[in-house]
């Protein structure tokens, strides 16, 4: 088999086709094409992927390499004991949640959390009570919970054994984790945080507070997201209050039989290059994602998400993680996701992602100033073309639906294991909602499986829709729904 003959495997020739484009990368992996990672560790990937061998270790029951990686690990983020996982922060969520509750057990939660903490919830059999976090009407993201609001969650549901929170989300904005540790310990409530976005806060003072500086009982990363991890390298941190023997039984009951040793190695590279290099490394990125923010903002119609839009101590927005750049569309009058399409079709330079009125832009050790060069001449471009244009406020619906408490009338994992039915919406009114349906924006779930479908979340729901909102669910046309039946 020659390398560039064409040939009848789809997925790969389509990465090939990707690959070869040479885009300007702003998007993860951090290592960005492996720019970041030793050419050693690039020349012999393929020789790394081996097998647990006497001579390689066993990750299940780590003794040699894996077992000295851990605790270098530990030792680096200054936490009681460190976990590799090769299936992402979907397993490290996954493992916090099964490792800290049991059936039954009630669990504060941030509503805008990841599918796998639903997944989690599923798996362990928890009741969640839901938060809802601040949304910031200019960008329609949803943010973080505010330590107020944890506080009185915590005097209004004293059962509840334990909080889960976003730290930073997806667009690098961080609630105030320091205040909201403080509140779990004095409440004797467990800590978990999903960091999934947040593996370098940690080695640099400008980078938003780590929630593994401020005490969490359980702390997920996700390395290959911003650091020099392949895709699926990340971390579970864990306290010392957490039953160890425990954590390793549920990483045991989740992750492979046969992790991928290059992507172990990856965290093992990722851990040292930041305890070396991580503070000059994470400086000039920071410089980088200034000097691209400020280029950004330059341009008539464009705004950046900036630490002058946070909301301050306590709030759900204290902190920003500034290698997020959040670029703004609403002044040029066009979506993110168009942004999104224009800038990778005509610019050769790709965004994270594209929502409705932002487009995200995630910088790392890897990119480079000639990224930025291109980047910042691709946005003048496309603004140049685009004015007088106008874009509708989205977010306003969404924001009615977050008013809705959510009844819940099972738990989830009743809900996800009882039989279902697909109705029309329309039929579907007063029945149990056997799937997640979230709006965007600003995605937050308007429905969680147990969750009763009320006459006033569907009309909000349709309303939103029609508005032009995307609904995430198993029906995105929203004619039916899936129920329990
Ligand atoms: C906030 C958050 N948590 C968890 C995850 C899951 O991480 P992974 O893709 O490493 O499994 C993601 C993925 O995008 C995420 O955005």
């Amino acid at each position: 088999m020659t390398d560039r003959q064409p040939l009848n495997a789809p997925l790969y020739e389509q990465i090939l086709r990707f690959v070869d484009r040479h885009q300007a990368p702003f998007y993860s992996p951090g290592h960005k094409g492996g720019r970041t990672l030793p050419r050693e560790f690039r020349e012999r990937v393929c020789e790394l992927d081996l097998n647990n061998l006497p001579d390689t270790d066993t990750l299940h029951c780590p003794t040699a390499g894996i077992q000295a990686a851990q605790q270098l690990l530990a030792a680096a983020y200054g936490v009681a004991h460190s976990y590799m996982l090769v299936g992402g922060s979907t397993a490290g969520n996954i493992a916090a949640l099964l490792s800290t509750l049991s059936p039954g057990d009630s669990v504060l939660v941030q509503r805008n959390a990841h599918k796998s903490v639903i997944a989690g919830i599923v798996q362990v059999g928890a009741i969640p009570i839901w938060l809802p976090p601040a949304v910031e009407a200019n960008f329609e993201i949803a943010l973080g919970v505010s330590a107020a609001q944890v506080e009185q969650a915590f005097v209004r549901h004293p059962h509840a054994r334990a909080l889960l929170v976003l730290n930073p989300t997806y667009f690098g904005t961080t609630p105030d984790i320091r205040a909201i540790a403080q509140l779990c310990r004095a409440h004797g409530k467990l800590l978990l945080v999903d960091e999934a976005h947040g593996p370098h806060f940690h080695f640099h003072p400008e980078l938003p507070t780590a929630a593994e500086d401020v005490g969490a009982d359980a702390v997920v990363q996700s390395t290959h997201k911003i650091l020099s991890g392949l895709s699926q390298a990340a971390v579970l941190h864990t306290g010392a209050a957490l039953d160890q023997g425990r954590v390793q039984k549920c990483l045991q009951l989740i992750q492979s039989t046969s992790p991928n040793f290059a992507i172990m190695a990856s965290i093992d590279l990722a851990r040292l290059q930041m305890v070396t290099e991580g503070r000059a490394l994470l400086d000039r990125t920071l410089q980088l994602a200034r000097e691209a923010r400020d280029g950004l903002a330059a341009i008539p119609g464009v705004e950046v998400l900036s630490p002058a839009h946070r909301l301050g101590a306590g709030s759900g927005f204290r902190e920003l993680d500034e290698t997020k750049v959040l670029i703004g569309t609403r002044g040029l009058g066009i979506s993110g996701r168009e942004l999104q399409t224009r800038l990778n079709r005509d610019f050769g330079v790709q965004p994270e992602l594209g929502g409705s009125c932002h487009a995200l832009c995630i910088m790392t050790i890897g990119n480079t100033a000639a990224d930025v060069v291109r980047l910042v001449d691709a946005m003048r471009t496309v603004a140049e073309g685009c004015r007088g244009r106008r874009l509708p406020d989205l977010a306003a619906g969404a924001r009615a639906l977050l008013a809705i408490e959510p009844e819940v009338v099972m738990s989830p994992r009743e809900a996800f294991f009882a039989p279902a039915a697909t109705l029309s919406t329309d039929a579907a009114r007063g029945r149990i909602c056997a799937e997640v349906v979230t709006p965007y924006p600003p995605g937050i779930p308007a429905l969680m499986p147990g969750e009763r479908i009320t006459g006033a979340v569907l009309a909000e729901l349709r309303a939103v829709h029609a508005a032009g909102c995307p609904i995430s669910a198993a029906d995105p046309s929203f004619a039916t729904v899936r129920v329990v039946a």
